[in-house]
C-alpha cells in the first residue's frame, strides 16, 4: 500500500496565515532541521526534501517489482506506466502537455548539453548569452565555436545586474544573415536572485532566433507556464524544486523545433531500427530519442510525489513566502552596521523584490571597508551549522562585473599558463574576488533568519585583515 498524500497543515491561503502555514510545515516534514540544529541557506543549491514525500517514495518502492522499462513483461509494464505518469505530471506543472516533450536527463546540465550538441551550430550561426549565465550555459559556446560558429555576451548592469536591455536588443538585431541563432539565458540568476524578463523569449523569436531558457534557478518558487512564454529550450533540475529524487533534471523541446536538434549518434532506447550489416538507423520520434540507455526508472516517479508536494502549497505561496523572506533578509542585513555607522554588509545586485527571487550574494566589511576573506565567513558559519555557499558559483559572469574584472587581465591570465585554478587566478590579479550566497526555501523560518543574523552580528567592530578588493567594488 502506497501512503496517500499528507495532509499539510491547515490555514487558509492567505498573506496573513503564511507564517503560521510554513512554520507548521517545517516542523511536519523538516523536523530534522531543528532536531540536528541546522540552518540551512543554500536553497538555490539543492532543495531539501519533504518527509512525506520520501516516505511515499520507499513505500513505492517496497511495495512492487518493477522491471528495465525496455520490455513488454509485467515488471517492466509498471516501471513503463509509472515513468509516463511522472512525464505526464512534468509537462501538466509547466502547463505544456500539448506543445512540448520532456526528456528526462540527469540534471539541467545533461539537459543543456543536449541542446549544445544537437543545436545545429554552423559557421553561419551564432550564440548570444548573458554574462550571468551558469557554467552549463556558457559551456554550449564551445560547441558553437567548434562548428566555426560565433558567440556574443551581452553584458549586465554593474548597479543592480539586470540584463543590459538595450544592448541585448542590438545583438538581436545583428547577425540578420546567419541561419542558426541561439539566445540563452536563465529566467533567474543562480547567484544574484534577478529575474530576466521573459519577454525577450518573444522578442527574440520575433527577430528569428530560437531560444533556451534555463530555468534551473527559477522554477523552484515560481510558475513556469509554458502557454504564456514559449522558449524553445528549458533545462530543469528536479532536485532544486522539491530535494529528492538527485540525478534527475528534463529538458522541455517545444515539438515544433525538435527536429532541429540533429543527434549526432545514436543510443541503446534512442533509434527504432537500427542495421549493423548496412550503416543506416532510424531515431525515435519523441522524447525517447534523447535519452541514452536506461532512464531513472526507480526514481523518476518520485517525481509525481514532489509535484504533489508543491502542488499542495501551492506555487503562488511558495513564492509569496520566500519574497517576504528575503525582503526581510535583505532589510535586517543591511541594518548592519560598526560603531563607527560604517555598513557591515555590502549586496551585490538588486535590493527589492520587483524582480528577484529567494538568492541573496554579499560580502561581510570591517569597519575601516576591509573585506573579510568569504572561506574565513564560511568556516565561522560551519561551527555554527549554518550552510551556506560561497566563491563564484559556477557563474563567472557575475563575479567579473562585480569586480570590474577586464578581458585584458583574463587574457593576460589564461595566455600565461597551461593550467590553474581560482586561488591561482585571485593570486594573479593581485585582489580578492568571490562572494558569499545565501537562499531561502520552503522549510525557512524567522528563526532561520534570527539565528544567520545573530551570527552575522558577531563580526561587528571585528578587524579584517587589509586585502586588496577589485575594481570599484569598495567604493560602489
Ligand atoms: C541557473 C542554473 N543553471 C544550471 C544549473 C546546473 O544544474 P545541475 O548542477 O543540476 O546540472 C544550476 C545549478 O546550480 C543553476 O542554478
Amino acid at each position: 500500500m502506497i501512503s496517500s498524500v499528507k495532509k499539510l497543515p491547515e490555514t487558509g491561503n492567505s498573506e496573513g496565515n503564511d507564517d503560521q502555514f510554513f512554520t507548521q510545515l517545517r516542523q511536519q516534514e523538516f523536523s530534522r532541521l531543528d532536531e540536528q540544529r541546522h540552518v540551512y541557506l543554500d536553497y538555490t543549491g539543492g532543495n531539501l526534501y519533504a518527509q512525506s514525500l520520501i516516505d511515499r517514495h520507499f513505500d513505492y518502492l517496497r511495495n512492487a517489482v518493477y522491471g528495465n522499462p525496455h520490455s513488454s513483461n509485467p515488471t517492466s509494464q509498471l516501471s513503463t506506466q509509472n515513468v509516463a505518469e511522472a512525464r505526464r505530471k512534468v509537462l501538466n506543472f509547466f502547463n505544456a502537455s500539448d506543445d512540448y516533450f520532456c526528456v528526462f536527463t540527469a540534471n539541467a546540465s545533461a539537459a543543456l548539453q543536449i541542446v549544445g550538441e544537437c543545436y545545429p551550430f554552423c559557421e553561419n550561426s551564432h550564440y548570444v548569452l548573458t554574462s550571468d549565465n551558469h557554467n552549463s550555459v556558457n559551456g554550449i559556446r564551445e560547441y558553437c565555436r567548434s562548428k566555426g560558429g560565433g558567440y556574443t555576451y551581452c553584458p549586465l548592469h554593474y548597479q543592480d545586474l539586470t540584463i543590459d536591455e538595450v544592448a541585448l536588443e542590438e545583438l538581436l538585431h545583428q547577425h540578420a544573415e546567419c541561419k542558426h541563432k541561439l539566445l540563452a539565458f536563465p529566467a533567474q540568476s543562480n547567484v544574484s536572485g534577478v529575474k530576466h524578463p521573459l519577454s525577450w523569449i518573444e522578442k527574440a523569436h520575433s527577430l528569428g532566433w530560437d531560444v533556451l531558457l534555463d530555468a534551473a534557478a527559477y522554477v523552484p518558487t515560481s510558475r513556469l507556464d509554458l502557454k504564456q512564454v514559449q522558449p524553445d529550450f528549458v533545462s530543469v533540475s528536479f532536485y532544486k524544486i522539491f530535494g529528492y529524487p538527485t540525478g534527475i533534471g528534463c529538458l522541455l523541446v517545444k515539438k515544433s523545433k525538435f527536429d532541429l536538434l540533429k543527434k549526432p549518434w545514436f543510443a541503446g532506447g534512442t533509434v527504432v531500427a537500427v542495421a549493423v550489416n548496412y550503416g543506416a538507423h532510424f531515431l525515435a520520434e519523441d522524447h525517447e530519442r534523447f535519452e541514452n540507455g536506461t532512464v531513472n526508472y526507480l526514481d523518476i516517479p518520485a517525481i509525481s510525489r514532489g509535484i504533489d508536494f508543491i502542488e499542495n502549497i501551492g506555487m503562488e505561496r511558495i513564492n509569496r513566502r520566500v519574497s517576504q523572506l528575503t525582503q526581510t533578509l535583505i532589510q535586517r542585513m543591511q541594518a548592519l552596521s560598526h560603531e563607527n555607522g560604517k555598513p557591515l554588509i555590502r549586496i551585490f545586485g538588486p535590493m527589492d523584490m520587483k524582480q528577484k527571487g529567494g538568492t541573496i550574494i554579499f560580502n561581510v566589511s570591517d569597519a575601516d571597508g576591509n573585506v573579510f576573506p568569504f572561506e574565513e565567513v564560511e568556516q565561522q558559519a560551519n561551527a555554527a551549522l549554518i550552510s551556506l555557499r560561497t566563491g563564484c558559483f559556477c557563474n563567472p559572469g557575475i563575479d567579473e562585473i562585480n569586480y570590474c574584472v577586464s578581458t585584458e587581465e583574463m587574457v593576460k591570465y589564461f595566455s600565461s599558463r597551461k593550467t590553474g585554478n581560482m586561488h591561482d587566478m585571485f593570486e594573479f590579479l593581485g585582489y580578492m574576488r568571490g562572494a558569499i550566497r545565501i537562499s531561502v526555501g520552503i522549510p525557512t523560518t524567522m528563526g532561520d533568519i534570527e539565528r544567520f543574523i545573530n551570527f552575522l552580528q558577531k563580526y561587528k567592530d571585528k578587524k579584517a585583515v587589509e586585502m586588496k578588493v577589485g575594481g570599484e567594488a569598495v567604493a560602489a
